[in-house]
Parts: structure tokens; sequence; C-alpha cells
């Protein structure tokens, strides 16, 4: 059974019209097998018992890349220079452009083995980011948030925070977008001590103001002293000041 169904098949294979061109022929409308065009070339006219199959070169900006019994030649693919793409190979009768794609820029979609038929530009790490692998022409960069501790400007490197020094003080946290602030502490170091140097003066300049004009000339200071320390800290030590 199975042996006949399998004869059958051939059989039936053998007589179905169309089926019966070899590899290398194409079959024409009205059925007949005719031997194909060669790269490069297309069908200008099918063969006849007397003659061969008539066939064209592919002129003009087209192409046909392999054995046929087509009509027309194929329109070769134009490399989008605008976006990233450059034709390394051009069009020829029996092969299509090659297209690559330009620095910058990575392939989205592959052509055949080589070539490449879209193209998009490398994305670029923003600030806080670093770049952990650059693009190449098949991927696109690869981005990378700065770990804590570290911040980027520009989306290349991710930098250490500045350590502020003993003579500095913090005056901004940083975060991945920007640096620690420091600020040389010079001036709020000594404002104290130039305070407590002025205070121990004027102390001093009471005490032998005292000791000098007796007690009535420290009296009469005293309001003015506390009216100073009831509205802002600098028009007192300017008073006392004076005093010394
Ligand atoms: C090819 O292009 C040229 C100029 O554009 C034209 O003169 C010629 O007829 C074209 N040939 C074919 C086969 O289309
Ligand atoms: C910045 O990053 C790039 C790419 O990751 C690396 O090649 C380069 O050496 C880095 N530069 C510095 C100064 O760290
Ligand atoms: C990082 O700090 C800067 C400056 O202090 C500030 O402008 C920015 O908004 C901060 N960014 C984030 C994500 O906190």
């Amino acid at each position: 059974m199975f042996l006949t169904l399998t004869v059958f098949g051939f059989v039936a294979m053998f007589m179905t019209p169309g089926l019966c061109c070899s590899p290398k022929e194409y079959q024409t409308r009205d059925g007949q097998c005719c031997p194909m065009c060669h790269e490069g070339t297309v069908v200008r006219k099918d063969c006849t018992r007397q003659t061969g199959t008539r066939c064209s070169p592919c002129v003009n900006g087209t192409f046909m890349n392999r054995p046929n019994g087509l009509n027309k030649c194929n329109p070769c693919t134009p490399c989008d220079q605008g976006n990233g793409l450059f034709a390394k190979q051009g069009c020829t009768a029996a092969t299509d452009t090659v297209c690559h794609v330009v620095n910058g820029y990575f392939c989205k979609a592959l052509m055949d083995e080589s070539g490449c038929s879209s193209a998009e530009k490398h994305t670029q790490c923003g600030p806080g980011h670093r770049i952990k692998a650059p693009g190449t022409s098949r991927t696109d960069t690869v981005c990378e948030s700065c770990p804590s501790g570290y911040f980027s400007l520009d989306g290349v490197n991710c930098t250490v925070w500045t350590l502020c020094s003993q003579t500095q003080i913090k005056t901004k946290e940083g975060n991945m977008t920007s640096d620690v602030v420091c600020v040389a502490a010079s001036r709020h170091h000594y404002f104290p001590i130039a305070a407590l140097i002025l205070f121990t003066l004027t102390v001093a300049g009471l005490g032998i103001k005292g000791i000098k004009g007796g007690l009535s000339s420290i009296k009469n200071e005293i309001p003015r002293t506390s009216d100073g320390m009831a509205s802002s800290g600098s028009p007192e030590s300017k008073d006392r000041g004076h005093l010394g």
C-alpha cells in the first residue's frame, strides 16, 4: 500500500507541469522549461524549441544577484546618508549596494551578511551616568548610573566627590550630577576668635576704665550694652569697640 502511494506520488510529481524543470531552468507562462539567465541579467525572451533563453543585463541602478527567470532587475538599495549609512560597495549588475554605518552610529537592521539597511545614532549618556560600554557599529552605547559617592557632569565618567579638607566646610552635598561644594573655613574659624579677642580687650578696657574712672562710668555703659544685645550682635561689638 505504502509502496503504491509512493510510486503514485513520484508519477504525479513527474506529470505535474512546472515541477518538471531542472534547478537551472525556469517555467514559462505556458508551462515550458527554459534555461535561467545568469546573475546580472534577466529574461528578455523565453526560449523556443529552436533558440535558448534571451537575457539582457541589468542597467541603470538595478541588479540581479541570482540565476533567474524574471523579467525585471531589482532596484539598487540606496544608502541613507542622512541616517548614518554610506555605500561601502557600489551596486553592480550582479550585486546590490553594500551600506555600512558611519562612526557614531550603530546598525539596527542587518542586510545579508555584511550590509546594513538602517542605522541609529549612538545614545549619549546623560549627566549622572557614565559610559559602561562605548557604542560600536553593531551595538548602542551602554550607560550606567554613577554609584553613590560619585558624580558625572557630562555623562562620560563618574568622578568621586571632593573630600573637604580640615580647613574647609561643606556647603553643598554631592549627588549624581554635581560635586560636593567646599568653602574655605578661615573666615568662619577666625570670626569667633576675633570676637573673643575683641571681647577680652573690651573687658580689659572696661576694667582699666573702672579702676581709673570709678564705678559711675561703668554704670552709664550698662544700659547701652543691653540695648545692643537686644537688637543684634554687631552693633554691640561696635559699641564695645568704641569703649576700648
Ligand atoms: C539608462 O539611463 C540613461 C540615462 O538616464 C538612459 O539614457 C538609458 O536609456 C537608460 N537605459 C535603460 C535600459 O533604461
Ligand atoms: C573616561 O571614560 C572613558 C570611557 O569609559 C575611558 O576610556 C577613559 O579612560 C575615562 N577617562 C578618565 C579620565 O577616567
Ligand atoms: C544635585 O545637586 C544640584 C546642586 O545642588 C541640584 O541642582 C540638583 O537638582 C541635584 N540633583 C538631584 C537629582 O538631586
